[in-house]
């Protein structure tokens, strides 16, 4: 608990900081008398990189608002200050695919999947939020026969220009910042490319930020290419373990984390959080961190369940969890903004943790100061340098512009045992009038303070959501939907291809409303997708259940279609999925198979079955037998 120090006398600072030492451990000066560190650019997450938000858009309100709150809304919960989009490229990117905007050449269409909706609902709640997008993959028409999307550069920055003026256009949605390509290789030509013609559009006010994967070789390539080191506004890297590389601070750009955390959402994750929101400007000079992913809104058992900052996995029965990440991003965002300064006097603590402190420049402070573990931050590249954290006095001493503010508001969180935990609770404030701005705090192990001028900060709750309930047992869609919000259909998760509502008007009977597999081409894959379309529902460890699905094939040539069930892996895993595969072929055979690749054949033959016709397939699954 913070508590005033008694102490300084306005005596010189040797005796005083003696003193200190002797009683309260060691002492740590804020100052701002020789100058400001770097602007704070913000604390954001990712939807995407992929489906990441695919089941939060199918919940039923109030839910769906609630939860959109906690995460955008200001002085409410996590409160960001960015939010990263996904520009659906048709592939697999990590779990599942996000439809792209031009399936095809000379198609358009930005009503396409859900990213547009949540940009507005993020904007609706934050009018200043910060928008960024970047592509993982990319629609297969785009590579003319090869998997890689600089085959044309003029045509890509064709497509990723197209989008945002979509974006402004349909949605009136102003893009901030626009990546290059999720990890993989960059063009420098097609930076430049894209740069010209984003000027082009008048979009000038867009940045460019690159190139989302290490610090090198973008940092060299921007110190050897002047004009390429113009066109880069802002060097982003993945998962920095809080640090940066000579070459990128040369380079003189802002340096973001631009994609880090991916970490299970529980107080070890919190903890990994929490360090990482200090430690990546302390040690790094990193301005923004920015989550993957935003929100764990995807069936668990795709790879990095619940690797959001809160859980919404639920649409079936509404029930959602605002997890301790929501409440460790706050302890920053909700007493800092895009536009603030970091003082210069940031660093590590004695017995470990971390300090950290902003300024509007116009009086206002926020002091952040992080003792999380080593045990409870385990990310997924470990931060260095290592610190093990132990029970510590800390004193701070304000100088400079801050050194007569009479009161700090604080707010408290302690991660770890539930007899001890606390997140983000409000505590009494400190008052600084008689202690020469001189406070010292104890600190144990997992604690987040946040110390700050601003009466701003706040708890927001909801009442609480309906009850976890499984997947339902009975299930049943028949795409009867006239005009859909969404392309997709409810709860239906895309592995490989995409699947969309299709109404076929020439059809006026049962099978007018329909969902229908759309790519005609492989994209440029980021991830390993599998060679046949799969889209996936419900609960994978379901035992005696019976499927059943009207299906029509459309391409007489290689054409087929399967069901499944029990299909046990999908995400960047889907290649690999087992279950039961029950496939016709517009050949006029059918197929029984262990896998999604058709390689273990349980049984197959001839089957009266041709393209261009409605077909029943029913699939029964008995308890055990394939297991
Ligand atoms: C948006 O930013 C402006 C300018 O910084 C500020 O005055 C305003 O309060 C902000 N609005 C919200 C909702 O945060
Ligand atoms: C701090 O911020 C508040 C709210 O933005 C503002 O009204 C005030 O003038 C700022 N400065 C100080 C010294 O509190
Ligand atoms: C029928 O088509 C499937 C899928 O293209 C293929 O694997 C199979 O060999 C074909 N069978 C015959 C008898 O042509």
């Amino acid at each position: 608990m913070p508590t005033a120090a008694a102490g300084s006398t306005g005596r010189a600072a040797v005796p005083l900081l003696q003193c200190a030492l002797l009683a309260f451990g060691s002492t740590y000066v804020l100052d701002d008398s020789d100058g400001l560190g770097r602007e704070f650019d913000g604390i954001g997450a990712v939807s995407g990189g992929g489906a990441t938000s695919r089941l939060l858009v199918n919940y039923p309100e109030p839910y769906r608002s609630q939860v959109l709150d906690y995460l955008f809304k200001p002085n409410f919960g996590a409160s960001l200050h960015i939010l990263k989009v996904e520009i659906g490229g048709d592939g697999q990117t990590t779990d599942g695919t996000e439809p792209s905007h031009m399936h095809y050449t000379l198609d358009e269409n930005y009503f396409r999947g859900y990213e547009w909706w949540l940009m507005k609902e993020a904007k609706k709640r934050n009018p200043n939020i910060t928008l960024m997008a970047l592509p993982w993959s990319f629609p297969g028409w785009l590579g003319k026969g090869f998997n890689w999307p600089y085959v044309n550069v003029q045509l890509t920055a064709y497509y990723v220009m197209t989008w945002i003026m979509g974006a402004k256009h349909y949605h009136d949605l102003d893009i901030d910042y626009i990546g290059i390509w999720n990890e993989r290789a960059f063009d420098i030509n097609y930076i430049k490319v894209l740069r010209r013609m984003l000027n082009y559009q008048g979009l000038q006010q867009v940045k460019i930020i690159a190139s989302d994967n290490l610090w090198e070789p973008i940092s060299t390539s921007m110190l050897l290419d002047s004009e390429l080191l113009k066109v880069v506004d802002v060097i982003g890297a993945h998962y920095p373990g809080t640090c940066t590389v000579t070459g990128a601070t040369l380079t003189g750009k802002k340096l973001w984390s631009s994609e880090d955390f991916s970490t299970l959402n529980n107080d070890v994750g919190a903890g990994c959080w929490g360090r990482i929101l200090n430690q990546n400007y302390i040690n790094g000079y990193m301005t923004s961190t920015i989550a993957w992913n935003l929100v764990a809104s995807y069936y668990e058992q795709l790879p990095y369940g619940r690797c959001g900052l809160m859980t919404a996995q639920e649409p079936w029965s509404g029930h959602y969890v605002v997890e301790s990440p929501i409440w460790v991003s706050a302890h920053t965002t909700q007493f800092t903004q895009p536009g603030w300064y970091y003082l210069k006097t940031v660093g590590h603590l004695e017995k470990g943790g971390s300090y950290v402190a902003l300024t509007d420049g116009l009086g206002n402070l926020t002091i952040i100061i992080e003792t999380m573990s080593h045990k409870h931050s385990v990310c997924i590249r470990p931060p260095l340098p290592y610190f093990s954290v132990s029970h510590q006095f800390a004193t701070f001493v304000l100088k400079g512009s801050f050194s007569e503010i009479p009161e700090l508001h604080v707010w408290y969180t302690k991660l770890g045992k539930p007899s001890q935990r606390h997140l983000f609770k409000q505590l009494d404030s400190l008052w600084l009038l008689n202690s020469s701005g001189t406070f010292t705090l104890e600190l144990q192990e997992d604690e987040l303070f946040t110390l700050t001028t601003l009466t701003t900060g706040s708890k927001g709750r909801h009442t609480l959501p309906p009850k976890s309930q499984p997947f339902p047992r009975s299930y049943k869609d028949d795409f009867n939907v006239v005009d859909p919000f969404f392309s997709e259909a409810p709860n239906f998760a895309d592995q490989t291809g995409v699947f969309e509502y299709f109404v076929n008007t020439e059809d006026p009977g049962e099978h007018r409303f329909t969902l229908r597999q759309v790519l005609n081409q492989r994209p440029i894959t980021w991830a390993a997708d599998a060679h046949n379309t799969i889209s996936i529902i419900g609960d994978y460890t379901w035992s005696n259940l019976m499927i059943k699905c009207d299906v029509y094939i459309e391409n007489p040539e290689k054409g087929g279609v399967f069901i499944a069930g029990r299909v046990d892996k999908g995400g960047v895993l889907i290649r690999s999925a087992w279950g039961v595969f029950f496939w016709i072929f517009a050949n006029g055979t059918y197929r029984v198979t262990r896998d999604l690749a058709g390689w273990f054949i349980y049984a197959s033959g001839h089957v009266d079955v041709t393209a261009k016709k409605w077909y029943t397939l029913t699939l029964t699954i008995k308890a055990g037998l394939f297991l």
